[in-house]
């Protein structure tokens, strides 16, 4: 595999709290433009697997590279800025703001400083366009001007998702993006991964088994800390350890 195919990679990544070992010598290669979904029971290290990868956990031991860099010291604002971007997370909305005033919010805080020399006008113009922009590819854009907490549940993870992308992130991790959710908004989360997904690189845990078949490229499964199985859907859902270890949890 050429290393430019591969966006993050881990070696040997392990977390223990207090000798309980959650995440177990995790070796992991996420190729660029993938959807890359992280499976397993409850209690499988899928969490903290992402929180070492964001760095709000720091390694008992291992290395992360992204993009060939070790990333492994980073503190997570240094790990946001290089583009890796967890929704749901840094990004909460703001209940009392409109749709575009919350993506707007975003784009500010993304850009910081970056428009300082332009007129106050101009800039607002600009971030007015792009957050626009950014509703229409989450297909909010009938929503602009409501009340964040007025959308419905799946139209506001939309909406996190919005405010996610405003970030620039070159790899987007999305921790159960369609949980508590009813079949219409599954599907309609579902083809927006497969939306953002485009340009980006997309891991995320999900639990929905016909989200995973559908839009991932690859599936890692983990089971108490260690990669259980590795591959297509279609490989890694006949695989007899696997259905072993979801049958094992009344899955
Ligand atoms: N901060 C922590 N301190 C102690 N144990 C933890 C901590 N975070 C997670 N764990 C334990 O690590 C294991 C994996 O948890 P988690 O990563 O949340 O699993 P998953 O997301 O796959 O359900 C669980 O047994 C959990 O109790
Ligand atoms: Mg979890």
């Amino acid at each position: 595999m050429a290393s430019s195919d591969v966006i993050l990679e881990t070696e040997g990544l392990t977390k223990s709290f207090l000798g309980f070992v959650a995440v177990q010598d995790v070796t992991f290669t996420l190729r660029r433009g993938h959807i890359h979904a992280v499976i397993g029971p409850n209690g499988a290290g899928k969490t903290t697997f992402f929180n070492l990868l964001t760095k709000f956990l720091q390694p008992t031991r291992g290395r992360i590279l992204y993009k060939g860099e070790d990333i492994t010291g980073l503190k997570p604002a240094e790990i946001a800025r290089r583009g890796v971007v967890r929704s749901f997370q840094i990004s909460a909305t703001f209940p009392h703001l409109t749709v575009l005033e919350n993506v707007r919010i975003a784009l500010q805080r993304h850009t910081g400083t970056a428009y300082h020399f332009w007129k106050p006008e101009e800039t607002l113009h600009v971030l007015h366009e792009r957050a626009r922009e950014l509703l229409r590819e989450v297909g909010l854009e009938g929503e602009a001007d409501r009340l964040a907490v007025e959308l419905p549940y799946g139209r506001k993870r939309a909406l996190e998702i919005a405010t996610t992308i405003a970030l620039e992130p070159e790899l987007i991790l999305l921790d159960e993006p369609t949980q508590g959710m009813g079949h219409e908004d599954i599907d309609r989360v579902k083809a927006l991964i497969q939306r953002v997904a485009k340009g980006r690189t997309v891991l995320m845990v999900e639990h929905n088994m016909s989200v995973i078949a559908d839009i991932s490229d690859r599936i890692t499964v983990l089971q108490r800390g260690q990669i259980l199985a590795e591959g297509p859907y279609s490989e890694v859902s006949k695989d007899p350890r696997v259905i072993e270890a979801y049958l094992g949890q009344g899955h």
